[in-house]
């Protein structure tokens, strides 16, 4: 970790790109953000762009364009570079042309002497980080993806809303497994302001429980499909993901975040990259968090490890 400045680079300038640079520099998390693509006209416009939005900003990052040979001493390094929009309803379907991508990105970061924290936002998140993981040989703490700490958040903004739009920060829980169609959320997890929302659920079933568990996990699962039909992709959740993960590297938060991590053993799984809880703190990965669940929340979740498993290259 560079202890003089905060270093972050974002390599690919898509919308997901350019979502998490300005997300990055409005919260004034970095000193310095570089900027790689390899149309360098385009990189430079967005630089300039986003330099001119920086003295309104909270705190005076300086933001550029660069190229692999500057990545020597960056602290973290963003890849949301993907071939495409996902299309029809899968990430899946991104698999083999993304993955192909960021190898070549990861491998050429390393070659030009990157040795910080890969933090991986293409699709198919899980598989993709597992991909840079092996490209990149380095210990899976420092190869993170975003995995479904977006779909947590997502399932908060849902749970706040059904309880009076409370402060979704008083709403906890967790989406796992893949971030993908086959995610779970652990319902005996979801807690707002400490009281369990099953409870919740329980007791006043008129207010808490008009949409079923599975209404309301579709509606999570689903509302990356209802952004992408109404404007081609997503970019500032997915922005604010990364930028999230970026905080706690930095500040050494050792919060428990939702994210893409090797598993050796976690949850009775190996070998494969899948979003659970984990702290997340200066080294990347701290540990993996094994929270408890219920039989049938267990089993939902090893059928979202199965699939990823299935799919893994
Ligand atoms: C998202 O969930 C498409 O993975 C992207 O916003």
């Amino acid at each position: 970790m560079n202890k003089i400045s905060r270093k972050v680079a974002i390599i690919g300038l898509g919308n997901v790109g350019l979502g998490t640079a300005v997300t990055i520099l409005n919260q004034g998390i970095t000193d310095e953000l570089l900027l790689i693509d390899r149309n360098v006209t385009k990189a430079e416009g967005e630089a300039w762009d986003m330099a001119n939005a920086i003295p309104f900003f909270t705190s005076p990052s300086k933001v550029r364009v660069a190229e692999y040979k500057d990545l020597k001493d960056v602290d973290i390094i963003c890849i949301g570079a993907s071939a495409a929009p996902p299309e029809g309803g899968d990430r899946l379907a991104e698999l083999k042309l993304n993955a192909s991508i960021v190898r070549s990105i990861v491998r050429e970061s390393i070659d030009n002497g990157f040795q910080g924290i890969f933090i991986i936002q293409s699709n198919p998140v899980d598989i993709i980080t597992h991909e840079a993981l092996k490209e990149s040989g380095f210990p899976p703490h420092r190869v993170i993806g975003t995995g479904t700490l977006l779909d947590t958040g997502r399932l908060r903004q849902v749970i706040s809303e059904i309880c009076d739009n409370v402060d979704i920060r008083s709403v906890y829980g967790f989406m796992m497994g893949e971030h993908g169609n086959s995610q779970t959320p652990i319902w005996s997890s979801v807690r707002v302001g400490g009281k369990s929302f099953l409870k919740m659920r329980e007791e006043n079933p008129e207010k808490y429980a008009q949409l079923s568990l599975d209404e309301l996990k579709f509606k999570v699962v689903n509302m990356a499909w209802e952004i992408i039909e109404r404007k081609g992709s997503t970019a500032f959740g997915i922005g604010a993901v990364a930028a999230r993960i970026i905080r706690c590297i930095f500040n050494d938060e050792k919060s428990v975040i939702c994210i893409s991590n090797y598993l050796d053993g976690e949850y009775g799984q190996k070998g494969i990259v899948a979003s659970v809880p984990a702290i997340v703190g200066r080294n990347g990965v701290e540990s993996i968090v094994e929270i408890d669940m219920t039989e049938e929340e267990r089993e939902e979740l090893n059928r979202s490890f199965y699939l990823i498993k299935e799919h893994s290259l």
